[in-house]
């Protein structure tokens, strides 16, 4: 998506070779009529799929992912981090290792609000090493709902998570995707 390729170009900040801020229009002050834009275009690329809800990973995943559902006319779901496993048998829950972040977390669902009948379109902020999103798909599985395809605003190409969750079948849709870049040059691809 041009819009997005040329806002990360002109705000976003490419720390070292890994990481970049998107701080002043995704993740922590939020561009809303470029979410907006950017969930019409996950809207219309997923509309016809028999998609019932949008399921997102706290936080950053939700402007985005709420603008979705919204397009779509269908519920979000947020996928909750709990510090250690809950004893709760009207959860699910799964271990997330963030190499990012360098941080664990259980990742939560509720058996109430995602059951059997439900085909679910994911969407997050980035796909990096794509455990998120995996462990998204652990969670959904558990729940015996299926998945209809990943949406990423910022892939990082260089990393594995867009290989791993295409092997393991699932569509992935990006709207911009980073295929290098250091502290003077974002290349797209
Ligand atoms: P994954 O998301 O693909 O599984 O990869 P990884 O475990 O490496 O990333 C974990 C966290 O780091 C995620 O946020 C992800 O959005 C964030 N992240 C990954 N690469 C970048 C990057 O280049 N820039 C920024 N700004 N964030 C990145 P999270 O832990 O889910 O937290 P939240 O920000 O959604 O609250």
């Amino acid at each position: 998506m041009k819009l997005l390729e040329e806002r990360i170009l002109k705000d976003g900040r490419a720390v070292n070779e890994d990481i970049l801020r998107v701080d002043t229009f995704i993740n922590h002050q939020v561009d809303p009529e470029l979410m907006s834009k950017c969930a019409k275009d996950f809207a219309s690329h997923f509309r016809g799929k028999g998609i019932t809800k949008v399921v997102t990973i706290e936080s950053s995943g939700i402007s985005p992912a709420l603008l979705t559902a919204c397009d779509m006319g269908i519920p979000l779901v947020i996928l909750k981090k709990q510090p250690s496993k809950v004893l709760n048998d009207n959860l699910y829950q799964t271990m997330v290792t963030s190499f990012t972040k360098g941080t664990n977390y259980e990742l939560t669902l509720s058996k109430d609000v995602i059951g059997e009948n439900d085909h679910v379109l994911i969407i997050d902020d980035f796909l990096a090493n794509g455990e998120a999103v995996t462990a998204a798909v652990r969670l959904l599985r558990m729940a015996h709902a299926t998945v209809a395809g990943v949406g990423v605003l910022i892939e990082k190409a260089f990393q594995p998570g867009r290989e791993k969750l295409t092997d393991a079948g699932f569509e992935v849709y990006a709207l911009a995707r980073i295929g290098s870049m250091s502290r003077d040059r974002i290349e797209f691809i």
